[in-house]
């Protein structure tokens, strides 16, 4: 055989070896196809022009750049003044860069994780402590309209980078900024949920290992396109409701995002403002995670605008497969500390104005978080069952915030934020599921 010949049959067996596998198959993820682009901009948005555009599209955009004149960019960068200021203050932390839901949280003091971040494998992920809200600020654009009436969570997330999420979900409207380092987020349209792989309907997130796809178990993944976000510091990523995504983390990583709930957007709230580019304190607005009660009962109503107590109770269930899922009869009380007398029946009426207080959401969130300590037994090992949440909010059965504060509020929420399936978003694959089907639209 010549060697040519020979050359030749080598680089076909080659080849074919090559050819075996589908693309990206063991590589990381979003290694199957090159990615498009998220939208970016430079400019500072009006608050209605932000909706018309990003909300109301279900459209992803990068803010560049629109930190960096802010005060908490040039201080919070520098560990020092970390320590000075909020070194007291108590911040959770989870064990592993690399995100599987399985592995434990720990409460730190804050100058003790900053001791510990360079050289452990730990990552603060959780609120943002009061006096770090002191100093936080969210751009002007979504002071009006009703953005801020229902701030659900404010977190931060700090590492030295190197972090790794799983793929998955969250149920609320997103705005991610991050302060250090850069974090480049791999995003995949909603509707391709199902698409991805089985287990998101009732996980919101998926097994892949991100550091190697396993295109066999998830063939159709290499013929879905991707959007690639490279956030660096200084930069916000809108991120909308229900995009499935994954993130990475590179260097002295800081970020701090909020999560809120976009119910109708008031328009001549934002008319009659002046507008001007700028930030305003956080902490003028109220942040509730009793509002993700609500979230999760107005994602579950039918057609016909009601709320029932048979389906609350089987997506929560669908949502605990390992247990810890409440009875008929613990949803129907639940219903009731809602709306008493209501008969296992809620409509999304119900849920207009303030005919439902933050105190019965907040009962709710007691009760069910009461139900799991006496299923678990008292002294339940908080983070053990602990699947973290990198990118995520608790879902519903978060325990109470605040007053009652358990030990690392993420850690023993189910493996789970958005926790039911969501076929009406789904189903319409035009990729504005807010123009019929985003149930708070509807409010
Ligand atoms: C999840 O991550 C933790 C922390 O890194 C590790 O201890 C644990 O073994 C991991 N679990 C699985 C199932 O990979
Ligand atoms: C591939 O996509 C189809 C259509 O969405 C879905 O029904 C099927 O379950 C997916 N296959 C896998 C292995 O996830
Ligand atoms: C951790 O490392 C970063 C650089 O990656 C550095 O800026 C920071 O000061 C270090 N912090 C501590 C406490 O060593």
């Amino acid at each position: 055989m010549s060697i040519l010949s020979s050359s030749l049959l080598l680089s076909v067996c080659i080849l074919c070896v090559i050819c075996d596998d589908p693309p990206g198959h063991m590589q990381p993820l979003g290694s199957h196809m090159p990615p498009l682009l998220v939208e970016e901009t430079t400019k500072f948005p009006d608050p209605i022009t932000f909706y018309d555009d990003y909300v109301y599209r279900n459209s992803p955009v990068i803010f560049r750049g629109i930190m960096k004149e802010t005060e908490v960019f040039a201080n919070w960068r520098y560990d020092s003044y970390l320590r000075e200021r909020f070194g007291h203050e108590e911040i959770g932390a989870e064990n592993g860069k690399k995100e599987n839901r399985t592995a434990t949280g720990e409460l730190f003091k804050f100058s003790a994780f900053l001791d510990r971040y360079n050289t452990s494998d730990i990552y603060m992920v959780g609120d943002m402590p009061l006096s770090m809200q002191e100093e936080w600020s969210i751009p002007s654009f979504l002071i009006c309209g009703g953005y801020t009436e229902n701030l659900a969570f404010i977190n931060v997330w700090f590492s030295s980078g190197g972090t790794k999420s799983v793929l998955h979900t969250d149920s609320m409207e997103n705005f991610h900024c991050v302060v250090s380092g850069r974090k480049v987020f791999v995003m995949f349209e909603p509707h391709y949920s199902e698409a991805i792989g089985p287990e998101h309907k009732n996980l919101g997130y998926y097994h892949i290992d991100v550091d190697a796809v396993d295109m066999i178990k998830y063939p159709n993944i290499s013929s879905i396109p991707w959007y690639k976000a490279v956030v660096n510091e200084g930069d916000c990523l809108y991120l909308p409701y229900l995009w499935i995504h994954h993130v990475d983390s590179y260097g002295r990583n800081m970020a701090v995002n909020v999560w809120w709930i976009q119910f109708e957007f008031d328009r001549e709230d934002c008319q009659s403002m002046e507008h001007r580019p700028g930030f305003a304190p956080i902490n003028q607005f109220s942040i509730s995670h009793e509002l993700q009660v609500k979230h999760f009962l107005l994602e579950l109503k039918r057609p016909d605008g009601s709320i029932h107590v048979e389906d609350v109770y089987e997506a929560q269930k669908n949502r605990n497969p390992t247990g810890d899922a409440l009875s008929l009869d613990n949803v129907k009380t639940l219903f009731d500390k809602l709306i008493p007398g209501c008969n296992g029946v809620l409509h999304e009426s119900d849920f207009r104005g303030d005919r439902i207080k933050i105190d019965n959401y907040r009962d709710v969130l007691q009760y069910v978080s009461r139900l799991m300590e006496e299923a678990d037994g008292i002294n339940r090992p908080p983070p053990n069952d602990a699947p973290p949440s990198f990118d995520a909010p608790p879902p519903f059965d978060a325990p109470p915030p605040h007053d009652n504060l358990p030990p690392y509020p993420h850690s023993n929420y189910p493996p789970n934020e958005e926790g039911f399936p969501n076929d009406e978003v789904e189903g319409g694959g035009d990729g504005h599921p807010h123009q019929h089907s985003h149930a708070q639209d509807e409010l």
